[in-house]
């Protein structure tokens, strides 16, 4: 891109440097294509540490005439799990990062100052708190410059195969299962000319796939356009071969198919993966709500046709134990589930608001970690 848009001289910095073997590669080739590349060692978090970058340039390069922010890293948790240790990890690159870079080039001539955002801000996105509210800041930030009469675009990214953070961990596939489509460096480096060709202040780069996306969760701010497109091509079907899999394969290969069904609802529910060790924990402690706790029990009665009662989860089975349950119960059809005490659980449950019934879901875990000693 840097030759495309007729940069000749960049400075590239990192805590690290280009140390990684495809950043070493990626810089070789822009100095092949005949681009001055200088790589600084900077943490943009620390406000000294930019300057002497900044100061730098003044010296040995040609006048600084623009800015692309794309630091940033992931601590991904429920919310329950974000301490203000992890808050700060995630905001340091973006808040401070974007901050210092924005007041140290306050005198500059800017051409352009690109902060890379993501489209977490802009959708939301369970299990990422910390990483919503740091590109938040980013988004505002580009209209606080803008109103200031300087350059700005804060990019809402959706999510970029090859390269970057979402290839890490299986995070592509999950946002692919959730219906942001991964696009190419290529295809994102075109997004952003044109967002800059067109002087955009703000503007959210995904691709959709939009039965997929509005059919499973919608955003508020997409809700408008949810009612538009459903009523246009209706959400995406399901898959029902599940049970059919599972009853199809051999009694000792089921147990398997069933967690990793699990474990694939409750990364849907949750909207972040569950890791092998979650296995043994209650799901309320892996950050299941009441509400979460209803839509997991309608996937899963959807998928495996069998019945599942939401007070099963409600007293906070581990998801080992709920593959146990599921799997005694798949011989049986839904129709024959034994239906729930009419004094149980449920009764209590039915006609409680949702406060109500989350602090029943925190009575119970408080009486289980009691027993549990
Ligand atoms: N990839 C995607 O699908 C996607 C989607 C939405 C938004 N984004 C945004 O796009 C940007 C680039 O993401 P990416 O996927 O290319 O991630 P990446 O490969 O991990 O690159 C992030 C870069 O930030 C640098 N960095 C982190 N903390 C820093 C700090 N304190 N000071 C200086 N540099 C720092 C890292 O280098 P060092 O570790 O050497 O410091 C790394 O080179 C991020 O801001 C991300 O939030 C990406």
């Amino acid at each position: 891109m840097a030759g495309r848009a007729g940069a000749r001289h960049l400075l590239l910095t990192g805590r690290s440097g280009a140390a990684s073997e495809a950043a070493t590669q990626a810089v070789a080739k822009m100095r092949a294509d005949g681009v001055d590349v200088v790589v600084a060692k900077a943490d943009v978090s620390d406000e000294r540490q930019v300057a002497g970058v900044i100061e730098e340039i003044r010296h040995s390069m040609p006048p600084l005439r623009g800015v692309v922010h794309a630091a940033g890293i992931l601590d991904d948790g429920v919310l329950m799990q974000l301490d203000e240790e992890r808050f700060a990890t995630v905001m340091a690159p973006k808040v401070n990062g974007a901050w210092n870079l924005h007041r140290l080039t306050l005198e500059d001539d800017l051409d352009f100052f690109v902060l890379f955002s993501s489209a977490a801000s802009v959708l939301g996105s369970p299990g990422q708190g910390n990483y919503v509210a740091a590109n938040a800041f980013l988004d505002a930030l580009a209209h606080h410059r803008r109103a200031l009469g300087m350059p700005a675009l804060a990019i809402n990214w959706g999510a970029w195969t090859e390269v970057g953070l979402a290839t890490r961990s299986d995070r592509v596939e999950h946002l692919t299962r959730q219906g942001i489509m991964p696009f190419t460096p290529e295809q994102g480096v075109l997004l952003m000319e044109r967002m800059l060709e067109r002087d955009l202040v703000q503007c959210m780069g995904v691709a959709m796939d939009w039965g997929k996306i509005l059919g499973s969760y919608t955003p508020p701010v997409l809700s408008r356009l949810s009612e538009e497109v459903l009523a246009g091509e209706g959400p995406a079907k399901k898959d029902s071969s599940v049970r059919k899999d599972i009853l199809a394969a051999e009694p000792e290969e089921r147990r398997g198919l069933v967690e990793r069904f699990l474990v694939e609802q409750i990364a849907q529910v949750l909207k972040c993966s569950p890791t092998k060790g979650d296995a043994y924990e209650p799901l309320n402690r892996l950050g299941i709500d009441s509400l979460m706790a209803v839509e997991l029990k309608n996937r899963v009665e959807a998928d495996l046709e069998t019945s599942l009662p939401v007070t099963a989860l409600l007293q906070g089975p581990s998801l080992s134990q709920l593959a146990t349950q599921l799997l005694e119960g798949l011989d049986a059809p839904a129709a024959e589930a034994p239906e729930e005490a009419e004094d149980g659980l449920e009764a209590q449950v039915e006609g409680l608001t949702d406060e109500e019934v989350d602090a029943l879901l925190r009575d119970l875990v408080k009486e289980e970690e009691k027993a549990e000693g």
